[in-house]
C-alpha cells in the first residue's frame, strides 16, 4: 500500500506509521522535520518498502503534500494531525480560529478531494478523533467541533462512495505528547487490528469509555434522583 500519514511527527502518528510499515510505501507529513526523520527511520527499521517525508504547515496550504503525492495513487490516509489538540478554547485567540479551521478542516478536505478526484479507487482513511466529540466537552469546543466537522465530511464521502473505507478512532485516554510512553504503540496496535478487521469505529482507553457511560447516564441519574425526592416528600407529607 502507499500510505499518506498526516501528523507523522507526533508520537501517535509515528507509532501508527510504524505499525503500518511492513512492505508499504509511506509519505510522512508534519512541520517538525527532525521528528519526521526519526519517524522515517523507525518505519525503515519496521521494514517499510519506501519512506519519504514532507514538511507542510496545513494552516498555510497543501502544496507540498500535493507535490509529494502527484501521480501516486494513495491506498490509505492515516490522519493523526491536529493543530488544536493541545489547546483549550481559552488559549485560542479569536484571530487564530481561521488558522485552526484551515489546519484541522479545510486543508484536510482539500487533500481528500484531490485524492478522490485523481484516482479511480478511493483510499481508505483512518481518522484519529477523541471521545470528547461524543460528549459535551466544556472548554474544548474549537478542538472537538473541528474533529466533528471533519468526521462528518468523511462520513458524507462514505455515503456516496461505497468503495470508501473509513475507520474513526475515538481516543479516550490522555497521551503525554512530551515523553515517549507505551500508549501510542498500544493505540497503533489496536488501530492496526481494527483496520484489518474492516471496523468503522474503534474506542481506545478505558477512562474514555467510563467518561462516556457517565455522560450518557446523567439524565437517568437525574431522573432517578427526582423521582426518589418526590417519593420521599410524599411519604413525609
Ligand atoms: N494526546 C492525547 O491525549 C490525545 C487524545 C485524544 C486524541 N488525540 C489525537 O491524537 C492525534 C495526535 O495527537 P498528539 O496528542 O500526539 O498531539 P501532538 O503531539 O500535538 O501532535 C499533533 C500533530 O499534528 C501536527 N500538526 C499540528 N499543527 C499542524 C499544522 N498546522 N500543519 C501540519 N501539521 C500539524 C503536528 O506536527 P508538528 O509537530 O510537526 O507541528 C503533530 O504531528 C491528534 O489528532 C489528537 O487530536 C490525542
Amino acid at each position: 500500500m502507499r500510505i499518506l500519514v498526516l501528523g507523522a511527527s507526533s508520537n501517535v502518528g509515528a507509532a501508527l506509521a510504524e505499525a503500518f510499515s511492513l512492505s508499504n510505501t509511506l509519505i510522512l507529513v508534519g512541520r517538525r522535520v527532525d521528528k519526521l526523520r526519526v519517524t522515517a527511520n523507525k518505519c525503515r527499521t519496521a521494514s517499510a518498502a519506501q519512506v519519504s517525508y514532507v514538511e507542510q504547515d496545513l494552516a498555510l496550504g497543501i502544496s507540498a503534500v500535493l507535490q509529494a503525492i502527484e501521480g501516486k495513487p494513495i491506498d490509505l490516509v492515516i490522519d493523526a494531525a491536529s493543530a488544536s489538540s493541545r489547546y483549550r478554547d481559552a488559549e485560542i485567540d479569536s484571530n487564530d480560529i481561521p488558522r485552526y479551521v484551515s489546519a484541522d478542516l479545510l486543508s484536510r478536505t482539500e487533500v481528500m478531494d484531490h485524492i478522490l478526484q485523481n484516482q479511480d479507487i478511493a483510499p481508505a482513511v483512518i481518522f484519529i478523533s477523541t471521545v470528547l466529540t461524543l460528549a459535551k466537552s466544556p472548554g474544548r469546543t474549537i478542538y472537538t467541533a473541528l474533529k466533528v466537522l471533519y468526521a462528518a465530511y468523511l462520513t458524507k464521502i462514505k455515503d456516496i462512495r461505497p468503495d470508501f473505507n473509513l475507520l474513526i478512532v475515538y481516543v479516550g485516554t490522555v497521551i503525554d505528547t512530551r515523553k515517549e510512553t507505551r500508549k501510542p504503540k498500544k493505540l497503533a496496535s489496536a488501530v492496526f487490528k481494527a483496520f484489518n478487521n474492516k471496523k468503522g469505529k474503534v474506542f481506545f482507553g478505558l477512562s474514555g469509555i467510563v467518561y462516556l457511560v457517565l455522560f450518557y447516564l446523567q439524565p437517568l441519574l437525574f431522573h432517578g434522583v427526582t423521582v426518589a425526592q418526590r417519593k420521599i416528600r410524599a411519604l413525609l407529607a
